[in-house]
């Protein structure tokens, strides 16, 4: 498929990359490039051979915010009746699969809230991050106000929404919003090593993992910790747990094929599952588990 906003590659046909391509308007996010970028992940995540994926954008900006010049006519009717964000920014929470940040340069208003929907950010030495809205009138819009104090608390989400201040990497991964910052020369080598470690592993108890962490912010403690003990006994269901311990015992590598082991455990899993949902975790009947992917 060809894209007007973002370019699309595979590095090692495992790992999906999509760079984020208005580099005039330093990848301002419009409504083309969200639907766009929605697409391309789901194409990714529906590709069997995929096992993480990475957003990324320029060394001047991984993206300064939404398009404000798409944005500044809008009208209260415009943005409520289209439901501006949440109709195509949001795909990107219904992708299972591990999707990682590789940030340079500015990650402003949006663009820092984009990096935030993925599982974690590898920032270069050059990144700077924050919520600017403040100076435009608004705030932020895509979840800012609220990811952004579970990543680096409320003092300091306060203050970067309030004053509209931007930080720096080395504060950004000192206040726990990114994992890891790197030269900028190194930025997609150390952010592909990271995917392709991620590609190594099972693929299911990643999107396991992937899952269960993202419950720790949508739980209490004892429903958060309850939802993992499922997930983890649902994973000795699958294959890829006798090969992973079968090769640590036996000193060898271990060789994940990413599918469930028979049918018995499959039952069994699935008994699991009905009762963590019984928990009350919030879950739907059709939300997908881990042994059926
Ligand atoms: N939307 C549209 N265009 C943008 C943009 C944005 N968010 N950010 C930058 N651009 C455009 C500029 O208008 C400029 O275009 P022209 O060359 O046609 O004039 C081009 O990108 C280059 O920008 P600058 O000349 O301003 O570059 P700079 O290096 O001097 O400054 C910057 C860089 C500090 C990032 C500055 O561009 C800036 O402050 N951008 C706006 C950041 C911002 O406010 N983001 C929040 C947007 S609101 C939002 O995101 C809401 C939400 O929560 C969803």
């Amino acid at each position: 498929m060809s894209y007007e906003f973002i370019t699309v590659h595979t590095e090692a046909d495992k790992v999906g990359v999509i760079t984020l391509n208005r580099p005039k308007q330093l990848n301002a996010l419009n409504a083309g490039l969200m639907i766009e970028l929605g697409q391309a992940l789901k194409d990714f995540d529906a590709n069997e051979a995929i096992g993480c994926m990475v957003i990324t954008g320029s060394e001047k900006a991984f993206a300064a915010g939404a398009d404000i010049g798409a944005m500044a006519t809008y009208s209260f009717a415009d943005v409520y009746k289209n439901d501006y964000i949440t109709r195509d920014w949001e795909t990107i929470r219904s992708i299972r699969k591990p999707v990682i940040a590789a940030v340079s340069g500015f990650a402003l208003g949006g663009g820092c809230e984009l990096a935030m929907m993925c599982d974690f950010i590898i920032a270069a030495d050059n990144a700077k991050l924050g919520q600017p809205e403040i100076k435009l009138g608004v705030i932020p819009g895509a979840g800012g106000t609220q990811r952004l104090p579970r990543a680096v608390g409320k003092s300091k989400a306060m203050d970067l929404a309030l004053t509209g201040r931007m930080m720096d990497a080395v504060e950004a991964e000192r206040s726990g919003l990114v994992s890891r910052v790197v030269p900028l020369d190194k930025l997609m080598e150390e952010t592909l090593g990271a995917a392709l470690m991620i590609c190594g592993y099972s693929q299911i108890a990643s999107m396991a993992a992937k899952e269960s962490v993202n419950r720790a912010f949508e739980s209490g403690l004892a429903d958060g910790v309850m939802f993992e003990r499922r997930l983890f006994h649902a994973l000795f269901a699958t294959a890829d747990q006798k090969e992973g311990m079968d090769a640590f015992v036996n000193k060898r590598p271990a060789a994940f094929k990413n599918h469930q082991a028979n049918q018995h455990d499959a039952i069994n899993a699935h008994e699991l599952w009905t009762f963590t949902l019984s928990l009350g975790c919030g879950l739907s009947e059709s939300e997908s588990t881990p042994w059926n992917s």
